[in-house]
């Protein structure tokens, strides 16, 4: 097993670049917002593209989460292999190869996933027929992110009793993603914001009831509304995800910036000092993704990732702590974006006080099909 060398060890004679999880601060970002979610209206269901792995997912589960969200089929295999038990595809799964896997994990745990379109929920419908199984199916609607998902109103109500007849499905209520919003202005601008773009599918709920349809849940939600969609009357599930780790990005969040703390970083080494002010470390595009911001130093002020290659990450440093950093030094630094982060590493290492407690897989890294 990789890393069974390192357990017991100390952080520094990890070598670098690695992908660091900080258990105290990761059980604390689980705690906390069980804590939240044992008094909220509604109930949280962790996504589980953030850290992919069914250790974490079980941990979050332990605490009080009814279930797991993901991404991806292949996501959810390594979700069960692992022992999740509850699972939630909070996306369409297209072709007859992915469904004939999908039907095939019905079997063996409680699977719901998203559908926007009847030849599609057909063809799982009889696939799950034909199998022996019944596949839970959320009709996604479109609150205002412009993804996936039908429009609020009398297309969703179509779709559902088209869905509710079909006998390979259970229908399971409505998935819908506020992703537009997730990190959008102060925490007054986003409830204002997130409240009306849930407005209309709250509606669709009322009138698909008043016509006898029942609709078990509306799931959606992300870190940065967490606190504002569990309590929209008429959501029953969130989906939060990037609390467990938290990145650079989710830390100018007004919200859940203050609330969770970094749990992960990449472990990172020196290894050149061109100049006064600028250092070069060994995480680059290889180890790190940029797409929604830099990576960020996490002990030293004064000190900026600017750009990224495949292999170098090239920093500025202003403050005299920071220029301080010599070639060898060895620095934590928060990915900007941990989600994609996350899927470039095969594996976590576990570090509580300084010393390595474990290595785990991810196991859902890279299962994108
Ligand atoms: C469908 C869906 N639900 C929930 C989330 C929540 O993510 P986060 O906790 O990172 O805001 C995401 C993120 O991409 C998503 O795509």
């Amino acid at each position: 097993m990789f890393g069974a060398d390192l357990i017991g060890r100390p952080i520094s004679e990890v070598d670098t670049p690695a992908l660091v999880i900080d258990a105290d601060a990761m059980e604390k970002n689980i705690a906390d917002m069980a804590t939240y979610f044992a008094k909220a209206p509604a109930e949280l269901r962790p996504h589980a593209k953030t850290h992919k792995s069914p250790i974490v997912a079980l941990k979050q589960i332990e605490a009080g989460a009814i279930g797991a969200t993901c991404a991806k089929l292949g996501e959810a295999e390594a979700l069960q292999q692992g022992g999740v038990r509850d699972i939630l595809i909070a996306n369409e799964i297209i072709g007859k190869r992915k469904i004939a896997r999908l039907v095939g994990m019905a079997r063996h745990c409680n699977i719901a996933v998203a559908v926007d379109n009847e030849k599609n929920a057909k063809e799982i419908s009889d696939a799950a027929v034909a199998a022996g199984s019944t596949v839970r199916v959320l009709v996604e609607v479109n609150i205002g992110m412009n993804r996936c998902g039908v429009e609020p109103g009398k297309d969703a109500i179509d779709l559902v009793k088209k869905v509710q007849k079909m006998p390979g499905l259970n229908f399971f209520g409505f998935q819908a993603y506020e992703g537009h919003l997730i990190m959008y202005g102060t925490r007054a601008e986003r409830e204002e914001a997130v409240r009306a773009s849930f407005d209309p599918l709250i509606e669709t709920r009322k009138q698909a009831e008043s016509e006898g349809l029942e609709v078990p849940v509306i799931s959606g939600g992300g870190t940065g509304t967490y606190d504002i969609t569990s309590q929209i009357d008429g959501v029953d599930e969130v989906q939060a995800g990037s609390y467990v780790f938290m990145d650079a990005k989710y830390n100018t969040v007004d919200g859940p910036g203050d609330k969770f703390s970094p749990a992960i970083y990449l472990w990172s080494t020196v290894v050149s000092r061109p100049s006064t002010d600028r250092v070069i470390l060994d995480i680059g595009l290889k180890t790190a993704t940029p797409e929604m911001g830099m990576p960020a130093f996490l002990d030293f002020d004064g000190a900026t990732v600017d750009k990224m290659s495949e292999e170098h990450g090239i920093a500025t440093v202003t403050s005299e702590d920071a220029r301080q950093l010599a070639v060898g030094d060895q620095v934590r630094i928060q990915p900007g974006h941990v989600c994609t982060t996350v899927n470039l590493h095969d594996n976590y290492v576990v570090v509580r006080n300084g010393v390595v407690e474990a290595v785990w897989n991810v196991a859902g890294r890279g299962r994108s099909q």
